[in-house]
């Protein structure tokens, strides 16, 4: 069946509400309470039946909705002001028992398994590395059910909740992927763990730094925000299992504003005073009150749903090469995860293709890509005499404006990337116009919609949503993109070492595993570059459970080096530390195993490359170099931001410092 576009009005997150905010040594900090609970919410159109879905929310007040929804309300932060979240795992029903996973789970990959082989004191031992392969290609005679062909998973949810783009933090308040936690429900089954094998650890170290003891089933974390004004957001990250906990909805914005990188910092060229941006209006928040707000965080994902309005995630590999409509699951073959999943609606802010009325006037856009798999390309041609310029990105305010028109008023937003946008629709004809994907439905491995790919399909996922262009209401008093001088940052220096890493393809002597014509590949994993690449350099693949390779000193800036040899782009991710991106180079590659040359400079970092990062595309046959500096000691994690490849072995830990007591 066809699902009518542009059929519900977007919704703008309001703002989460805090439970107080403290005084805490001469300072204060901003205290929250917030769960994940499963409700229904409207994604389709009103006539097709609501979604179930998790989504984050206030956790105060009874069970099922109250608050809740996804992506989530907003967290509105103060630069200086720490935050501190009480995440709670409410996955569970009303008379308290837990809720089973609304997704398949495979249980073949190396997870946050919680009835895993649990050690004596109760905690699962998924730190260890597992008997089996670690990648995601178990014989399927192994594990599954004669009858459904593959063993599902029907135990309680793990969960953990990372802030993406945040640092300065202990590495406690950081999400690790095996700090999960379960729901602390009635009737957990006695041979599960309550919680994954870093859990008890986090826990003390934080009880002792904050004083806050964590209870069952929660998770306390604490976010200095001494990062500079930018657009961060929080999302599940238990190992193995982020990309179904994500698409089921958990996920929010969380606003980082003030400080001397603050938003109060930039200037208008023409008078050398404070530009204004458009934003809500005076003492509102986004999306609070009644009064028109020009400033508007978007997230933009991808989703298939069944007739009954639930959400479709494949069960089986037979989709690798396509998926049909929504309402058609073929039957089941083993294993279940699949390399990448593209859906076939494009949700805004929880809804499908949804319109919203803007006035002739000047907009604050700030754009998340929020796809597991799907690579976008925003295309703002058809809004006839549109001007955009990005003002930020992941970390915040680049050191300049950026004209969109130098790349055709063309955005490519990765999974996890942010973009932060003046759009302007003062000469944008009234009536209404289409925000258009060319970002491909399949993996993307670089150049241009139309010439090196087909993009989305334009009736469906090459549409993102609707804009109603109508008469300003007012004046607008905001400053123009090309007038804005943005806060200036020192670059980071002195380096002291380089690391040569590898992104490549399923290697088999880890596996065990020899792949048969046409098999989906295995996955895509992480490793290191050892040797010389300019000459000969051998790219050995690491898994999740191997030792920690990157262990950088408290302060010390090194230069990051992604070598990729697989044949698709990687969003790379690094926790904790936010990065510049500073070259690009192709590389010459043999046997998908070695590095045997590194070719010229592939030109200055594009646009919105420039400034501090958190994710940045590794492009297939490149090199792509960052520099860091690493300021917390502890152990966070890099990896892919596809999430399905950060499911099957595409993330590593790393460890600043020494190792912790
Ligand atoms: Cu947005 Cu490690 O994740
Ligand atoms: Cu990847």
């Amino acid at each position: 069946a066809d699902i009518r576009q542009f059929a519900s009005p977007l919704l703008v997150p309001p703002t989460m509400p805090r439970t107080r905010r403290a005084r805490a040594g001469g300072g204060f900090v901003d205290e929250y309470v917030i769960s994940v609970r499963q409700f229904a919410q409207q994604l389709l159109p009103p006539e097709l039946p609501p979604t179930v879905v998790w989504g984050y929310g206030p956790a105060a007040g009874g069970a099922g909705r109250s608050g809740h929804s996804a992506p989530s309300m907003t967290i509105e932060a103060e630069h200086g002001v720490p935050v501190r979240v009480r995440w709670v795992n409410e996955l569970v029903d009303e008379s308290g028992g837990y809720l089973p996973h609304l997704l398949p789970v495979d249980p073949t990959l190396h997870w946050a398994n919680p009835s895993r082989r649990p050690g004596a004191d109760g905690v699962a031992r998924t730190d260890v590395r597992p008997d089996y392969t670690g990648l995601s290609y178990v014989p399927p005679s192994e594990f599954t059910d004669p009858e459904t062909q593959y063993t599902t998973y029907t135990g309680p949810v793990p969960m953990v909740v990372h802030l993406h783009g945040a640092m300065g933090m202990g590495d406690e308040s950081d999400g690790y992927p095996e700090a999960w936690y379960l729901p602390a429900a009635a009737d957990l089954p006695a041979d599960h763990a309550s919680h994954g094998s870093w859990y008890a650890y986090f826990a003390e170290k934080s009880r002792v730094r904050f004083g806050v003891p964590w209870r069952p089933g929660e998770q306390v974390a604490h976010y200095p925000n001494d990062n500079r004004d930018s657009t961060l957001w929080f999302h599940d990250h238990a190992l193995g299992i982020t990309r179904l906990n994500v698409y089921a909805g958990p996920a929010g914005f969380y606003l980082l504003r003030g400080g001397e990188h603050g938003e109060q910092r930039i200037l208008d060229r023409r008078t050398g005073r404070p530009a204004v941006l458009p934003s809500p209006a005076p003492g509102t928040a986004p999306g609070n009150g009644s009064r028109p707000t020009y400033e508007i965080p978007l997230a933009i994902q991808d989703r298939s749903f069944n007739a009954d309005g639930s959400l479709f995630y494949p069960d089986t590999r037979a989709f690798f090469d396509g998926y049909p409509g929504p309402y058609a699951p073929e039957t089941a073959i083993a294993p279940v995860w699949n390399p990448e999943f593209f859906g076939n609606t494009l949700i805004v802010n929880g809804r499908t293709w949804p319109f919203h009325e803007v006035e002739q006037r000047r907009y604050r856009l700030r754009f998340l890509n929020g796809c597991g798999s799907r690579f976008l390309i925003l295309d703002f041609g058809d809004l006839p005499g549109v001007r955009v310029h990005r003002i930020g990105n992941d970390g915040g305010f680049p050191p300049e404006a950026h004209d969109l028109a130098e790349d055709g008023l063309r955005l490519l937003l990765a999974p996890a990337e942010r973009a932060d946008l003046v759009v302007d629709f003062t000469k944008v004809p009234l009536g209404r116009h289409v925000l258009v994907n060319l970002g491909p439905d399949e993996p993307f491995g670089g150049g241009e919609p139309g010439v090196d790919f087909e993009p989305a399909d334009p009736a469906t996922t090459g549409r993102v949503m609707a804009f109603d262009v109508v008469p300003a209401r007012g004046r607008d008093l905001s400053t123009p993109g090309e007038f804005l001088v943005l806060p200036e940052r020192a670059p980071f220096d002195g380096e002291v070492r380089i690391r040569r890493l590898a992104l490549l393809e399923h290697m088999h002597d880890i596996a065990d595993h020899e792949v048969e014509e046409g098999e989906a590949p295995a996955a895509a994993m992480l490793g290191v570059v050892e040797g010389d690449p300019r000459t000969r350099a051998t790219a050995r693949a690491l898994t999740w459970a191997d030792p920690v390779t990157e262990n950088p000193e408290v302060g010390a800036t090194e230069v990051w080096e992604f070598y990729n040899l697989t044949a698709d782009a990687h969003p790379v991710h690094v926790h904790e530390a936010p990065f510049e991106v500073l070259d690009r180079r192709r590389i010459e590659v043999e046997e998908r195993e070695y590095v045997v040359g590194i070719g010229p400079s592939l030109g200055p970092v594009p646009g919105g490359d420039r400034g501090l990062k958190d994710t940045v595309i590794s492009y297939p046959g490149t090199v792509t170099s960052i520099r860091l500096t690493f300021r917390n000691p502890g152990q966070f994690v890099w990896h892919c931001h596809v999430l399905e490849h950060e499911d099957n072995e595409m993330m590593r830990p790393y460890r600043v410092g020494p190792v912790q007591p």
